[in-house]
């Protein structure tokens, strides 16, 4: 099966967790792969791991939250392939998520934002005329069930119902033009981001979810994939739970 055949797929946060696994899965479905992350190391490791199954990626160093680091991600992708035919909006952080509202510090409010909202709408600023140029193109952007709930420090629901907003509007502005635009929302997934909430919490968390689990990164991935492929041509601003159950208690 080759649902992504010779399609050009922009990650960014392809260094760990969800970008990674869905690097390897556009891979596996014929997709040549743009792994934009950060951090280098973690980066040019996902490469090896995809160019290990024969498949063609490359790496760039990118900022994602610079509007300077994400227009060049994009021009450096078409460079390398010809073209841009999917990108999935995926980078996010999590800040000081224990601390409430009105003592959480405005730093971490604004470096939320930047990285889990501002940049996804600079990704899709730079995508969007790409994809025009090749003639259409479908984006996925990575929200949250905390894009649809509360339950987290305030900056990570903002900024993840952001997202959702962000990916209603620009589907409607680009649908007759052949972009289609949705929004993954995960329940909790086992990624190092994960890993970082303490023993207790992490349960807490895992106890949310009726099917009594956490995500494997793969599974977030292969409903990323399956919204790039034409498989999913009918779906225009949609918000897809990957959530295990969690939003429908
Ligand atoms: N892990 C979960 O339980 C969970 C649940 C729902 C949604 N999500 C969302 O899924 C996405 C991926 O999460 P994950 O768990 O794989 O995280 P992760 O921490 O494993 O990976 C995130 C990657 O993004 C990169 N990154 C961070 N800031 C960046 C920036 N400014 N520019 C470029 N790259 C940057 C990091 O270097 C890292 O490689 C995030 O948007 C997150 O909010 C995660």
């Amino acid at each position: 099966m080759s649902l992504l055949k010779q399609k050009v797929v922009l990650i960014t946060g392809a260094g760990s967790g969800v970008g990674r696994m869905t690097a390897l899965a556009c891979a596996r479905e014929g997709a040549r792969v743009a792994v934009v992350d950060l951090d280098a190391a973690s980066g040019e490791e996902t490469v090896r791991l995809v160019q290990a199954t024969e498949a063609e990626a490359v790496f760039i160093q990118a900022d994602v939250s610079q509007a300077e680091e994400m227009e060049a991600a994009v021009r450096r992708t078409v460079a390398a392939f010809g073209r841009l035919d999917c990108a999935f909006n995926n980078a996010g952080i999590v800040l000081d998520e224990q601390v409430r509202l009105a003592d959480y510090e405005e730093a971490a409010w604004n470096k939320t934002l930047a990285v889990n909202l501002s940049a996804v709408w600079l990704g899709m600023k730079y995508e969007i005329p790409a994809m025009l140029r090749a003639g259409g193109g479908v984006i996925v952007n990575n929200a949250s069930v905390m894009g649809v709930v509360g339950g987290c420090c305030c900056a990570y629901v903002a900024s993840k119902h952001g997202v959702i907003g962000l990916t209603k509007a620009g589907a409607l502005e680009y649908a007759k033009e052949g972009i289609r635009i949705n929004a993954v929302c995960p329940g909790g997934i086992e990624t190092p981001m994960m890993a970082a909430l303490a023993p207790d919490e992490r349960d807490r968390v895992t106890a949310m979810h009726p099917i009594g689990r956490l995500a494997k990164a793969e599974e977030i991935a292969e409903t990323v994939v399956w919204l790039c492929s034409d498989r999913a041509s009918f779906l225009c601003g949609s918000i897809v739970m990957v959530d295990g159950g969690y939003t429908i208690q």
